[in-house]
């Protein structure tokens, strides 16, 4: 989601529209305004969709003013509409809000029992509405905000309007980005830099825990006890375009160092830490369901489907339950058989698919439970299914998928403890220590991140290479069609993946100098037979790229190309081994000089069949 605020002397309406309309890869699906008008009052316009949409109904119900704060929004929690676009109200405030509330169901449980109504079904009316009510106790708005910030638990960056003090604005961040623009005609708050960029290029990047109070001639920045902070003041040098990709060449790019976010996203949607508890109520699976279904089905198109292979590892190795995957493609055609003992789970980025819609279709028609996992809310599969998982990998703009893949791989894990914690396969002492290796994930990715640059060194030796084989075994077998797939979309070089077991039964033929293997070598039961799989290319003088987990090992050969990644866990490692691919994938194809974000050919949503 996006955030602009503003407090200044110019019309703080069309400063907000543009900011919001920079922001817009950030969340489209609904965008609002608020404004303290003239009368001292706050006037709210939003709607669903997207910016144009907000600007029509700025024009039918115009708003004037020079404090305000505005949105756009990527749905998390309800699905787009008029009533869950931000800015929300209560009493005197209005908040604009991204992030996740982790504990909004019982901070909403605690006012609905004080009489509070609530108009939308989203975590962020809960701050506002909470707003209100600690400051009927106190009677002191700087107070109530520190009250109210103190109660919240996830990820959140907000801006608090309020009109009984209307020459100040109010900002929070904890997790998740806030910053604050100082201009010579106002300052600002903005989720990202590119909103305020045309104003002012002086920022101060806020810090977890920060409180702001701003006037339009000063700031204040406090820790939520209210101790002073002088942080410094950042001049911006970078220009517009690549400040919308946050510095970073291209959105894929981007996208793939935003992953361990996007995970803890994800993990944090559904797992409360305190008490190491997993829900998922929207999926809508319980204890007698589970009972009930002797096979899973799991349906995707293109990267989804890759991701519902690793699922099937996780949820026959974790949950001992029988699982077939299917291209949405075939599925839909093979005449399937399901029905009352089956579940069907649709895996897919967009939600839009028409192969997936047209699969979970078949699925609701011959009677099986049908469930999406699904990034984008309120989307066709995510309105259809009977039951949603969430991944939270945020907007996805380059068209080559890869957070949206890892969170997915994340999801299935999660749905696998769910599944084995929920049937008793799983009992609480091992459910903790998956949650553990699931937590550390992230750090272990930045890890990968930080050494991206080898991956570039390889890339440019390799750039001009035309055939590229990938070897995987076991659940990392679907990583190797994954990483075939990122550079075969994005680069136009040929690229197979295969099991690494059945390169003898035909890839064999093709290996020589000029075809590069690449291997993906974890350490456990396979890796003797991956070894002897590396053994077989070289004495075919086959070149050997290996991703290996742990440490370097000269088995793989003198001259082999080596890169390292922790050691995940049998079944977090898809996701670290996916990283070095995507990464090699994005630099041959920039090296290469091909349209990155929207590679020739292809599309990010295929919606028709
Ligand atoms: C298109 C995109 C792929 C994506 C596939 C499935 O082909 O280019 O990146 O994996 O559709 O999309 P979905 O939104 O259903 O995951």
């Amino acid at each position: 989601c996006g955030i602009v605020g503003y407090i200044g002397r110019n019309d703080g309406v069309a400063v907000i529209v543009e900011g919001l309309k920079r922001l817009e890869y950030r969340g489209y699906d609904s965008a609002g305004v608020a404004m303290i008008g003239k009368d001292g009052k706050i006037a709210v316009v939003r709607c669903q969709g997207k910016i144009k949409e907000l600007e029509t109904r700025l024009e039918e119900q115009p708003l004037s003013g020079t404090v305000g704060i505005g949105h756009t929004r990527w749905a998390t929690h309800g699905a787009p509409s008029d009533a869950n676009a931000h800015p929300h109200r209560s009493g005197p405030f209005a908040v604009v809000h991204n992030g996740i509330i982790e504990n909004y169901a019982e901070l909403k449980e605690g006012l609905l029992a004080k009489g509070y109504e609530f108009t939308s079904e989203t975590d962020t009316e809960v701050i506002v509405r909470l707003l209100e009510d600690q400051w009927k106790e106190c009677n002191d708005y700087e107070e109530s905000v520190r009250r109210v910030l103190r109660q919240l638990r996830g990820s959140y960056a907000v801006v608090f309007l309020n009109e009984q003090d209307p020459d100040v604005l109010v900002g929070a961040r904890q997790e998740s980005p806030l910053i604050l623009g100082l201009g010579p005609d106002g300052h600002y708050f903005a989720s990202d830099i590119p909103a305020i960029l045309q104003h002012t290029r002086d920022v101060v990047l806020l810090d977890d825990g920060d409180v702001v109070f701003v006037t339009r001639d000063g700031y204040r920045v406090e820790s939520l006890e209210g101790r002073a902070r002088h942080p410094e003041v950042t001049v911006i040098d970078w220009n517009p375009i690549a400040a919308e990709k946050a510095g970073y060449k291209h959105f894929m790019q981007k996208e793939i160092f935003e992953q361990p976010r996007a995970i803890v996203d994800t993990l944090r949607s559904v797992v409360d830490l305190n008490r190491e508890v997993l829900q998922v109520p929207e999926l809508n699976l319980d204890a007698g369901l589970i009972g009930k279904i002797k096979k899973i089905y799991l349906v995707a198109c293109g990267t989804s489907y890759h991701a519902c292979l690793v699922g099937k590892y996780m949820l026959e190795g974790v949950c001992r339950v029988p699982v077939e995957v299917d291209l949405a493609s075939e599925f839909r055609y093979r005449d399937p058989l399901l029905g009352e003992d089956a579940l069907l789970i649709v895996v897919s980025q967009s939600g839009e698919t028409a192969d997936t819609r047209a699969a979970l279709k078949e699925g609701m028609e011959k009677g099986a439970h049908c469930r999406a996992i699904v990034n984008v809310v309120g989307s066709s599969l995510a309105r259809m299914a009977q039951g949603v998982l969430y991944t939270h990998a945020g907007p996805e703009i380059g068209v080559a998928s890869t957070k949206a893949f890892t969170t997915q791989v994340v999801a299935f894990y999660l749905l696998a403890l769910y599944w084995a914690r929920t049937d008793g396969t799983l009992n609480q002492a091992g459910f903790s220590k998956y949650l553990k290796e699931l937590l550390t994930l992230p750090r272990k990715l930045e890890e990968v991140l930080d050494r991206a640059d080898v991956l570039r060194d390889w890339a440019r030796h390799f750039r001009k290479v035309d055939h590229f084989l990938y070897l995987g075994r076991g659940i990392l077998y679907p990583i190797a069609l994954e990483g075939a797939l990122k550079l075969k979309e994005i680069s136009y070089v040929h690229a197979e993946g295969y099991a690494a077991g059945e390169m003898k039964h035909g890839p064999i033929a093709l290996i020589d100098e000029n075809m590069p293997v690449l291997v993906l070598a974890q350490k456990g039961d396979l890796y003797e037979k991956m070894l002897s799989n590396v053994q077989e290319v070289r004495a075919r003088g086959g070149r050997v790229l290996a991703v290996v987990e742990g440490e370097p090992d000269p088995r793989l050969g003198e001259e082999a190309w080596q890169f390292t990644v922790p050691e995940a866990g049998k079944w977090l490692a898809p996701v670290v081994f996916s990283v070095p691919l995507q990464l090699l994938a994005y630099y041959v194809a920039d090296l290469r000089g091909t349209d990155v974000d929207q590679p020739r050919n292809l599309a990010k949503s295929v919606t028709v069949e």
